[in-house]
């Protein structure tokens, strides 16, 4: 059983605070979401995780377990059991996932028989797999080859931004199912940013989050995003603002 925990951070942005206090926790097997207008500061959270430059952490703490992460480099966040799954994944030409997942930690043994089971539970044709990471790949390819990654690589805690944006029906139904698979199969703790309830049918949150202005406003239980989807995030704006 881990604990991820997310302290009080804020976080600058082209020198504009844009995370103005977050703080979430959540243990190894629960789904946590997260939802909140355009431009909250929702993206800005899993770049400052992955500790992409340029997000300056300006305080607070993001530990897993008693662990602090925000000192290290990506390749050691991943290492230490983060995942992220970014709301537009990245070409990355010359590199092949198999070599990117090796680098990530991944077992070679079996590894491509891995994948090709897992593309197929995310109904992903397993030749795209084959390509360089993301090269050529429509948006849901790539959005299900990121939900492949996740799956050979047992993150503890997997943040996924947006990761219905982009699927058509059968494949968002595909990986919501894959990802509630996880929580089971190896207790992954999920933390998936979306704005739309339809995510939620077949991976039922344990908790939602509203984020507005860079901090969480509101937390609740699954009914949440029904009272979202019934009368917006008009309820939850700062009254000053
Ligand atoms: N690299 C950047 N340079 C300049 N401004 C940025 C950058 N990244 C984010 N911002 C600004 O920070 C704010 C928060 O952006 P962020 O991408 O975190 O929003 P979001 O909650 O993910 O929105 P959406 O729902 O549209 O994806 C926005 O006003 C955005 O324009
Ligand atoms: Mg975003």
């Amino acid at each position: 059983m881990s604990t991820l925990t997310i302290e009080g951070l804020r976080v600058e942005v082209a020198g504009k605070e844009v995370l103005k206090g977050f703080d979430l926790s959540m243990q190894s097997g629960e789904v946590h979401v997260i939802m909140g207008p355009n431009g909250s500061g929702k993206s800005t959270l899993a770049h400052a995780l992955s500790g992409r430059p340029g997000y300056k952490v300006l305080e607070g703490s993001v530990k897993i377990d008693d662990e602090e992460i925000l000192g290290l480099s990506p390749t050691e966040r991943a290492r230490h059991g983060l995942f992220l799954a970014m709301q537009h994944p990245m070409e990355v030409p010359g590199v092949r996932p198999v070599d990117m997942l090796v680098a990530a930690g991944a077992d070679a043994h079996e590894l491509r028989e891995r994948m090709t089971l897992e593309a197929q539970s995310v109904e992903l044709r397993s030749d795209v797999l084959d390509r360089f990471v993301n090269v050529d790949l429509s948006g849901g390819e790539r959005k299900r080859a990121e939900v492949v990654q996740l799956a050979i690589l047992r993150p503890k805690f997997a943040m996924l931004d947006e990761i219905d944006s982009g699927l058509d029906v059968d494949a968002l139904g595909a990986v919501a199912r894959r990802l509630s698979r996880a929580t089971s199969e190896w207790n992954c703790g999920v933390l998936a940013i979306t704005h739309f309830r339809r995510l939620l049918q077949e991976l039922t949150p344990t908790k939602i989050h509203v984020v507005t202005e860079g901090r969480v406003v509101a937390t609740g239980g699954p009914e949440l995003a029904d009272d979202l989807e019934r009368d917006g995030y008009e309820p939850f704006r700062p009254a000053n603002s």
